[in-house]
């Protein structure tokens, strides 16, 4: 093992990998002793027809998909239909062969920023098309380089925050790759070096790459970033956050400054903006859907205020209820490895057929886990966040959030590996007394998405809030001390729905449960 290898896989979380303990003796490149030779970013022409639109019709069809854009006086006018972006016709055939009709919004409006070669952020909803959004403007850019010569580096590249997302994005863009004469090879953790350095070798005009990987490789100069022009960071927030930022900086600190630089997500919360403005020039930022943070639509949200002790039993009872329609995929997400294993233990010994992924595992198991998964050899996967990020399997119809996760945006992630496309699916949310402090965040996503928010989770962010009010004056007035003197009289019920007795875990319960049928899960719909 290479001393530079990252340990992952021993967070808490139980999620991406712990930080990285990567050290590297990456310096940073002083690009401004070189003298850089010129390349062109700006494959954008805009079609007559785009041109000529007028400005009332750009309006509609910016509201009518909810798009917004910072900076608009830099941004082209959006696209409507493939052929006005001016692509090549074996990418065009390629698009045809899956089927593809129109580009979603986040193609429409982000293919005419990517393509004139500007830095920008594509912010819309999980199951929207980011993949191709960045993927195709990324080909254009590099098929219109100069040839690799031995010993060249990549052109482009994308960076994801799992391995398995990493595999998946290689695996869409090579499909159109290969049309245009590209090679793409992929490089992640967990994997032998040897295979992966011996297609480097070959030579490839795009890597997709986990950071810690790609670091490893850098420090043993088996790759190099010198050509590299067009960057991606695909789960931009995800790939700035603490985790990962080291990496991203060391890693950048590799590629020339003048480069093109692109990130996307569907969620962009304030601490990663700053940051992200570290790594671009003058970026556009897009948005479609809401300007606030917001799930995708076509998910009806269903969430369960219960206790700790309730939660497998529940949990035995929906996947009943689920699978007596037929083996539907469904992703049970948990906060930690062990609880997957625990639960995956208990779902196999009850007969469902189960598998999990986690960060503990072995590449290859988990690599065979998820395609045992997406073929539906075994229809229910159990996973820790590393799974809630990016992975798209068409027909994953439920999302269980069995643990509450750790912040809205990983919730908005996660659900969001149910209703890919134009699909519609279904997420349910055990929600308990210790995630309070998250009921008024969940609360505002149910509430913007017109989802039923239940009274337990309103009662408990009311209770939370209040609480809250009473620390800091207890603070203020006390001067500190938390809430260990506060007036007990005001501090929350503890209330899970067996304060009160029964009825009111009862009444979730079959609001719950009559919710499957609510949200049109039939035999013939399925
Ligand atoms: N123009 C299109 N028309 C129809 N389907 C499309 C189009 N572009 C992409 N898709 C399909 O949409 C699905 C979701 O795409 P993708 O994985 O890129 O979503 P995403 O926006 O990256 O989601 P996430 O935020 O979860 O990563 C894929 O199965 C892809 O094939
Ligand atoms: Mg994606």
């Amino acid at each position: 093992m290479s001393r530079y290898q990252s340990s992952r896989g021993g967070d808490s979380r139980g999620s991406y990998g712990s930080k990285s303990s990567i050290s590297n003796e990456l310096s940073a490149v002083k690009w401004s002793s070189y003298k850089l030779t010129p390349f062109e970013k700006n494959f954008y022409k805009e079609s007559p027809e785009v041109a000529n639109r007028s400005k009332a019709d750009v309006e509609e069809f910016l509201a009518k998909h909810q798009i917004t854009i910072a900076s608009r006086d830099r941004c082209p006018n959006p696209i409507t239909q493939f052929k006005e972006a001016g692509l090549k016709s074996a990418i065009m055939d390629v698009i045809h062969k899956n089927g593809f009709t129109a580009p979603t919004p986040i193609q429409a409006q982000g293919w005419p920023i990517a393509l004139s070669g500007k830095d920008m952020v594509g912010v819309a909803q999980t199951g929207s098309g980011k993949t191709l959004a960045f993927g195709i403007p990324g080909l254009v850019h590099i098929a219109a380089q100069d040839y690799l010569s031995p010993g060249d580096g990549p052109i482009g590249l994308v960076l994801c925050p799992t391995r398995e997302l990493a595999q998946q994005v290689m695996k869409v863009m090579d499909e159109f790759a290969r049309a245009v004469n590209l090679r793409i090879s992929c490089v992640y953790g967990g994997a032998p070096k040897g295979q992966q350095i011996r297609e480097l070798e070959r030579g490839c005009e795009i890597v997709v790459a986990t950071p810690g990987r790609l670091i490893d490789l850098l420090n043993m100069q088996k790759i190099n970033l010198r050509r590299c022009t067009y960057l991606v960071l695909d789960e931009a927030d995800r790939m700035l956050d603490m985790g990962f930022e080291p990496q991203i900086r060391t890693i950048v600190s590799q590629i020339r400054p003048d480069r093109q630089t692109v990130m996307w997500s569907a969620t962009w919360p304030k601490e990663v903006q700053g940051l992200a403005r570290d790594f671009m020039k003058d970026p556009i930022q897009i948005n479609v859907g809401s300007q606030t943070l917001s799930a995708n639509h076509n998910i009806c949200q269903i969430v369960d205020v219960i206790t700790d002790y309730e939660k497998y039993d529940k949990l035995q009872r929906l996947i009943t209820e689920i699978m007596s329609y037929g083996k539907t995929k469904t992703i049970i997400f948990t906060d930690t490895k062990r609880c997957a294993d625990d639960i995956t233990r208990q779902m196999r010994r009850s007969g469902w057929p189960t598998v999990s992924i986690h960060g503990d595992k072995k590449q290859e198991e988990r690599e065979w886990v998820l395609n045992e998964f997406r073929t539906g050899n075994s229809p229910i996967l159990v996973a820790t966040d590393v799974a809630a990020r990016g992975i798209d399997i068409s027909d994953i119809k439920f999302v269980i959030n069995y643990d509450y996760p750790s912040s809205v945006e990983d919730y908005i992630h996660r659900i969001g590996r149910t209703a890919r496309a134009n699909g519609t699916g279904t997420s349910y949310t055990f929600f308990t007394q210790s995630n309070s402090k998250n009921a008024k965040a969940l609360i505002d996503i149910l509430r913007e998405a017109n989802q039923n928010v239940p009274a337990e989770l309103e009662k408990m962010s009311h209770s939370w809030q209040e609480n809250a009010r009473d620390r800091y004056s207890n603070k203020r007035f006390r001067g500190g001390g938390g809430d260990r003197g506060g007036d007990r009289n005001k501090r929350p019920r503890m209330d899970n729905g067996s304060s009160n007795g029964a009825p009111a875990a009862q009444k979730t319960g079959n609001e719950f449960y009559s919710s499957v049928a609510q949200a049109g899960y039939t035999s013939s719909y399925y």
